[in-house]
Formats: C-alpha cells, sequence, structure tokens
C-alpha cells in the first residue's frame, strides 16, 4: 500500500540547491514554455530571495512564486507555478499571500503581472486577491507570435 500523502511545507526562500528541482517544476507547470535553464540560473542569483518555494513531502520543491523586488514602487509577479498532482490545495494562494505581503513590506504600491486571458484559474486567484485586468483588455503576441497576454495590476 502506498504511503499517505503528507501535506507540502510552508514556504522558504529559494538557494542554489533548488536549481534542478525549479526546473523540473517549471517544466510541469509550463510544459508549453517552460524557462531556459540559463533565465532560471540568473533568476535564482539575482532574485533567491524572492522566489518563494514550497517543498513536498518528499523534499522536492511543488511550486514557486516569483514577486520583483520593487522598483520605483512597482513589482511584477514574474512566475508563478505548482505541480500538477498538487494544485487545488491553496498552494498558490499561500505563496501569493506572502509575496505580496514581502513587497507591501518593501514599498510596492502596485503589482503587475500578465496572463493566459483563457487561463481561468489563474485569473480567478489574482481576481481573488484584488488584481484587476487591464481596461484595454488583452495585448496580442506580447509574449511572441499568438502568445496574447492580459495584463493584471494589484493595488497595496
Ligand atoms: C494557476 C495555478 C498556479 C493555481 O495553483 P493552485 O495551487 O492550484 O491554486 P490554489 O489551490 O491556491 O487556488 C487558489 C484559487 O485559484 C483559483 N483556482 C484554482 N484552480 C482553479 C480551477 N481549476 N478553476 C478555477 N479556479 C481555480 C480559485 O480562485 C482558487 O481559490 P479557491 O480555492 O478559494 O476557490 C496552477 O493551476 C498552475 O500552476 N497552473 C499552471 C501554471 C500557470 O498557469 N501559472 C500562472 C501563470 S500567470
Amino acid at each position: 500500500m502506498p504511503a499517505p500523502s503528507l501535506p507540502p511545507g510552508l514556504p522558504r526562500e529559494a538557494n542554489g540547491q533548488d536549481m534542478s528541482d525549479l526546473l523540473s517544476l517549471d517544466r510541469a507547470a509550463f510544459p508549453d514554455d517552460p524557462m531556459r535553464n540559463s533565465t532560471l540560473r540568473q533568476l535564482l542569483d539575482m532574485y533567491a530571495d524572492h522566489l518563494l518555494v514550497i517543498e513536498d513531502d518528499d523534499g522536492h520543491l511543488c511550486a514557486y512564486v516569483l514577486a520583483t523586488p520593487p522598483y520605483k514602487g512597482e513589482s511584477w509577479i514574474f512566475s508563478l507555478g505548482v505541480a500538477p498532482a498538487r494544485r487545488g490545495k491553496g498552494l498558490a494562494r499561500t505563496l501569493m499571500t506572502q509575496a505580496l505581503e514581502t513587497v507591501r513590506a518593501e514599498g510596492a504600491s502596485t503589482v503587475r503581472l500578465w496572463v493566459e486571458p483563457g487561463n481561468d484559474p489563474a485569473r480567478a486567484l489574482y481576481e481573488s486577491l484584488g488584481f484587476t485586468p487591464d481596461p484595454e483588455g488583452p495585448h496580442a503576441d506580447h509574449f511572441g507570435p499568438g502568445a496574447h497576454r492580459l495584463g493584471m495590476t494589484l493595488k497595496l
């Protein structure tokens, strides 16, 4: 009989040792558009203390978010991903809530992000946290040909 599944842990800051796990997690969360190894490494170098991760009961990472340090009062949610098997358990909400608290304490008054217009789970999460969609609607080809994105803003 398989061991019972334990609840994942609390968010912690990432570190250089998380590179391999983060790559796997990002590929699982974004199978059609994963980050390049070099991009993830440089994000870890620059923003490890703003990259929050959650470890699963097996010690591997199952969720992450990167909220950039505020610049001129504005932070960006650069990426948010949860392993498919761990979705629907509140992990993304936990990460987003902690990330927003961090950047608010650091002086952010605005948080921005881009989301695929048809990504209903992500949009529902962001709206429930108070983000509002840009009134002009999605930007065509914003992330490249065919990759339309909707901007969303939260005023803290
Ligand atoms: C979007 C994503 C991060 C949500 O992660 P999650 O851990 O499953 O989300 P949570 O369990 O914390 O749910 C938070 C809220 O998201 C929304 N949500 C989550 N799954 C949903 C679904 N299948 N349908 C509709 N809304 C959903 C709900 O508003 C939910 O709040 P509620 O539970 O109070 O109703 C996850 O589905 C994911 O990693 N998707 C692929 C990567 C991605 O799209 N990232 C966002 C890029 S902008």
